[in-house]
């Protein structure tokens, strides 16, 4: 890809991710660069910049270049930035204050899913910067479902096509088996998913997320999710993420998954998010 600049890109994986030098985030980013990032994310799934020194707010400006920043969530008293005034801003973290977990999502292993598919409209993208990271474990494990889905043989493909499922989220639990029946949020989508830039199609379920596949049996339905699920986590369609602080990573919730690997409970993370919707999305105050 001709980046213009002095801008360099590595392929992080076969079929995803892509790391980006020479970009300093807390510099505004010109047009042309901008659309460059916008093709990059929509064919590569994932950006990594690496070493970047940046504040809430450079992080909220630059996952704007790719939607619309969700602003809805209010963390006071629980932001570590010294600038409360970052809506939006979502801290994923085990850490405490007085007592008090500082971020959501603290502890241990994360099934795939891909974030806000419990809502009607998913975000588009989602934004982590790392601030601590544990000496081992924690990484971010990104699933190609382009590819994933492009695996599947030819009858797979059709039987899917047209089928819709139900997404449910049920805040703080990571795992499958943890989820009640009774989910606090859900959504129902395709199965199928094209992407809007590229017109590829990727799998759209996920291990945490994907309960139920509408008009099967329950039994028909879970045999089939629960192939698709070990279908879509084979290493071959994964790129695993070790963090190191000050890393910033993008990603395009509609053609990759994402899960967390376990890491010591006695060792800080914190990682810093937002996430990109469509234009037109409403805020609706959850994640
Ligand atoms: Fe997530």
């Amino acid at each position: 890809m001709s980046t213009g600049g002095q801008i360099k890109m590595e392929p992080l994986s076969k079929f995803s991710g892509v790391k980006i030098l020479g970009v300093d985030l807390r510099n505004t980013i010109d047009g042309s660069l901008a659309e460059v990032l916008r093709e990059a994310l929509a064919y590569y799934s994932i950006l990594y910049f690496p070493g970047q020194d940046i504040e809430a707010e450079h992080q909220a400006d630059f996952a704007a270049l790719f939607g619309k920043v969700d602003r809805s969530l209010i963390r006071s008293g629980e932001n570590p930035d010294q600038k409360q005034s970052s809506r939006g801003v979502m801290y994923v973290s085990n850490m405490k204050e007085n007592g008090r977990n500082i971020g959501v999502l603290p502890d241990g292993e994360m099934h795939f899913h891909s974030d806000g598919s419990h809502r009607n409209s998913p975000y588009r993208a989602t934004s982590l910067y790392a601030i601590k990271v544990p000496s081992k474990g924690g990484e971010t494990l990104f699933a190609s479902m382009t590819a994933a889905y492009e695996a599947l043989d030819d009858g797979t493909k059709v039987r899917l096509e047209g089928m819709t499922a139900k997404h449910i989220f049920n805040y703080n639990k990571t795992k499958r088996e943890d989820i009640p029946e009774k989910a606090e949020a859900s959504a129902e989508h395709p199965l199928i998913l094209v992407h809007p830039q590229t017109k590829r199609k990727s799998l759209y379920l996920s291990r945490l997320m994907t309960v139920k596949i509408n008009g099967m049996a329950i039994s028909a339905s879970n045999e089939l999710l629960l192939s698709l699920f070990d279908h879509c986590e084979k290493p071959e369609f994964i790129y695993t993420h070790e963090w190191t602080p000050r890393d910033l990573v993008i990603w395009d919730n509609r053609s990759v998954n994402h899960a967390r690997r376990d890491f010591p409970s006695e060792e800080d993370r914190l990682l810093r998010r937002y996430t990109v919707s469509e234009p037109d999305t409403d805020d609706h105050g959850s994640y």
